[in-house]
């Protein structure tokens, strides 16, 4: 099989941790009689640098003509200051309003060899496997009126709308129910029905549509109880499903039960065309060259671009095991170093997965 990737290192630890993705890729395609056509693009930080704009309009084309995109990470202090269409995230949105990503899967699973690594106690993470359902192209994020505005007496308003219509709830609830589905057949939406009006409306689709999936069990939460009980018993959950905003803040509270966000990946999907797949975490500027990074979260994105994209589930089920394998053999970098372990840097994290691959 051929398939045409479009790799977007963009800023900070970005680069060190593609080039170990690409390096897993080239080892998995002869394991797996695949050939990966690769295709890099500016994105972020770096286009703006080059071109003015975070988000070039030949990066988002060569997206397009691709079969899947493997994103690694944008934004740093640099840029940080730049009016907000100039800025890196703004290019990320821009991604995937652009591709119609509305779906955006991002798992929390604890791994035995990293319990410790936790801030909470073991037998509260202990089990833990969570998949977080996140709306992406809609919400607040893109709702529309936007910006600030003066108003009649001259004094000035900052506005962002909520707002989702019905065939926006209806697409993300299918993928809800349906990855619930296929994992423990528990799905919980989260909202704020007790005061939104567009909160209502979601939890009223997602009800109606509950009766099509009879052997998915659906329940509701507030999101401020929601984020309580993601600290207090985070094992009561299975899959979640929620609006972009939401989505957004429990999905890091979710990654960080794990341990270390340096370990977690995420698949951002549209109705057709390529998808986007990316580490939960930054570009952590502050680490950015020092061969520092775990680049298991990009690792573990190839994973997921091959089961999800490019329906290889064999070499994605050789990749996650290798990475198992490489914890269990006690390397750590230095986000999920513990006592015992044996602390290596970026390469050496990558030459020992290499090894355990091939
Ligand atoms: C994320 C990030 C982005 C978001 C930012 C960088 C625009 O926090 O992917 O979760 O808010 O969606
Ligand atoms: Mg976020």
């Amino acid at each position: 099989m051929n398939y045409r990737i479009t790799l977007l290192p963009g800023d900070g630890i970005g680069p060190e941790i593609m080039t170990v993705a690409v390096d897993v890729l080239k080892v998995i395609s002869k394991q797996f009689n695949l050939n990966f056509e690769f295709q890099e693009a500016p994105i972020g930080g770096v286009a703006i640098d080059a071109t003015g704009e975070p988000l070039p309009k030949e990066t988002l084309e060569k997206c397009r003509n691709s079969d899947a995109v493997l994103l690694a990470a944008i934004g740093g202090y640099k840029w940080d200051n730049l009016p907000r269409h100039q800025r890196p995230e703004t290019g990320l949105l821009g991604l995937r309003a652009g591709l119609g990503l509305f779906a955006n899967l991002r798992p929390a699973k604890i791994l035995p060899q990293l319990i410790d690594a936790s801030s909470l106690k073991r037998e509260i993470v202990e089990g833990v496997d969570i998949m977080v359902v996140r709306e992406l192209t809609g919400g607040i994020y893109f709702g529309t009126p936007k910006g600030v505005f003066e108003t009649e007496t001259g004094e000035k308003r900052g506005v962002n709308t909520m707002a989702y219509t019905e065939s926006e709830i209806d697409r993300i609830a299918k993928v809800g129910f349906e990855t619930a589905q296929k994992r423990g057949g528990k799905l919980c939406s989260v909202d704020k029905a007790n005061v939104l009006e567009v909160s209502q409306f979601w939890r009223d689709r997602i009800t109606q549509m509950s009766s099509e999936f009879p052997n998915v069990e659906l329940s509701h939460l507030y999101v401020d109880n929601a984020a309580m009980q993601l600290v207090r018993w985070p094992k009561q959950f299975d899959t979640i499903v929620t609006g972009n905003l939401f989505g957004d803040i429990l999905s890091d509270a979710a990654a960080m039960l794990t341990g270390s966000i340096g370990m977690l990946p995420s698949a951002s999907l549209g109705a057709s065309g390529p998808g986007v797949f990316e580490p939960v975490h930054g570009s952590a500027p502050d680490i950015a060259g020092q061969d520092k990074a775990n680049p298991l979260a990009q690792v573990l994105s190839v994973a997921m671009m091959l089961r999800y994209a490019l329906e290889q589930p064999a070499a994605a089920d050789k990749i996650e095991e290798a990475v198992l394998q490489v914890l269990d053999l006690g390397y750590r970098t230095g986000d999920i170093m513990s006592e015992g372990m044996k602390q290596v840097g970026c390469k050496e994290m990558a030459e020992v997965l290499l090894k355990v691959l091939s």
